[in-house]
């Protein structure tokens, strides 16, 4: 019999965490998935996999998966994501993405589990004062949600130097796009994202859609982001896995493709790429969102050896656009 270890996913039916569980099974791991389905389908976690419905944040619930799987490392996304949400409901997210994590946390050191890879955000930088950003700039996170991550990033940091455990804190920037074969994507109709809404009403699935600013000190006034293919972050995830493996401390490392993106001109290449001149309406800023976030990913790339493929935004545009005709 095979002493393969497992490897646990939470929010393995969501957005990421689906794109993760195909990566895992594509490189020979063998995944098992924790899902409340809060935001996540069953159907996006394939057949083979095992699969618990309930709260990461359970300790009761989540230490017997770890007593009947040996579990090798735990990958970390089930979260509340929604920035303006954050900001009408602290607690809330202070509550699931800070109190949960600490017990899951508290899980995987009492079961001795030796890595922990964390989906950490750009937010946890706010405004960033150097552009590209790099992991040793100062963070200071404006909204809610980026400090209920900071929070999670600084408990790791104090756990690998109490217990053997190494992590991976891994700072997304905009993620965005849909697997490349079609198997995965966006599913939620209540997503936010810049990208899902525009490929939205690019399908007439929504009556166009808004701009939150146009007074921002860019170029075009509308906020700059750095957008990063989910299979490419998927990747990210299983170099970081193998990199812990091979004895690698633990880091913090952003994600990101290095390229920023006015959302003004994330709206053209969505409309060029589907043919379709939706109806957008400017309006004011939307709460805690920072003007420019845009990674420096030398780190991803020097200890990860991380390299994007999907970096380029029609081509982010191009898998979105296929998967949301589907749905
Ligand atoms: N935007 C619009 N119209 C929309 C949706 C978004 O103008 O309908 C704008 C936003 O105001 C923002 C940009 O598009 O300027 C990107 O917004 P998203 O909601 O797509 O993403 P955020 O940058 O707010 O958030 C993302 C991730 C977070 C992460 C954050 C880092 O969703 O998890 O980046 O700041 F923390």
């Amino acid at each position: 019999m095979s002493q393969q270890r497992h490897i646990l996913v939470t929010g393995g039916a969501g957005y990421i965490g689906s794109h993760m569980t195909l990566a895992l099974l594509a490189a020979g791991e063998r995944p098992l998935v924790i899902d409340d389905l809060s935001a996540g389908l069953r159907s996006a976690v394939p057949a083979e996999v095992p699969f618990f419905l309930g709260d990461f944040g359970n300790a009761d619930f989540v230490g017997e998966i770890m007593d009947r799987y040996p579990v090798e490392a735990v990958i970390h996304f089930a979260a509340s994501v929604v920035v303006p949400d954050s900001v009408a409901n602290p607690l809330a997210y202070y509550a699931n993405n800070t109190v949960n994590a600490r017990t899951l946390i508290e899980c995987v050191v009492r079961h001795a589990i030796p890595h922990f890879v964390f989906s950490s955000t750009a937010a946890v930088y706010g405004e960033p004062e150097v552009t590209p950003v790099v992991e040793d700039q100062a963070t200071d996170p404006i909204n809610p949600y980026g400090r209920s991550k900071l929070m999670v990033e600084w408990m790791l940091a104090d756990v690998a130097k109490a217990h053997p455990l190494s992590y991976a804190a891994l700072r997304y920037f905009n993620v965005a796009g849909a697997d490349p074969q079609g198997r995965a994507g966006q599913s939620s109709p209540n997503a936010t994202h810049l990208i899902k809404i525009a490929v939205q009403a690019a399908l007439g699935k929504r009556a166009g859609m808004e701009v939150y600013g146009t007074d921002y000190p860019t170029a075009d006034g509308s906020c700059i982001r750095d957008y990063v293919h989910v299979s490419d972050l998927a990747q990210a995830h299983l170099d970081a896995l193998n990199y812990l493996r091979g004895g690698g401390p633990s880091l913090t490392c952003n994600l990101g493709d290095a390229t920023g993106y006015s959302v003004l001109e994330v709206i053209d290449v969505v409309k060029r790429v589907s043919g379709v001149d939706f109806d957008v309406r400017l309006k004011p800023r939307r709460a805690g969102d920072p003007a420019t976030l845009v990674a420096s990913n030398q780190r991803a790339r020097t200890m990860l050896g991380w390299t994007p493929r999907y970096g380029d935004l029609e081509t982010i545009v191009r898998h979105a656009l296929a998967w949301e005709r589907g749905l």
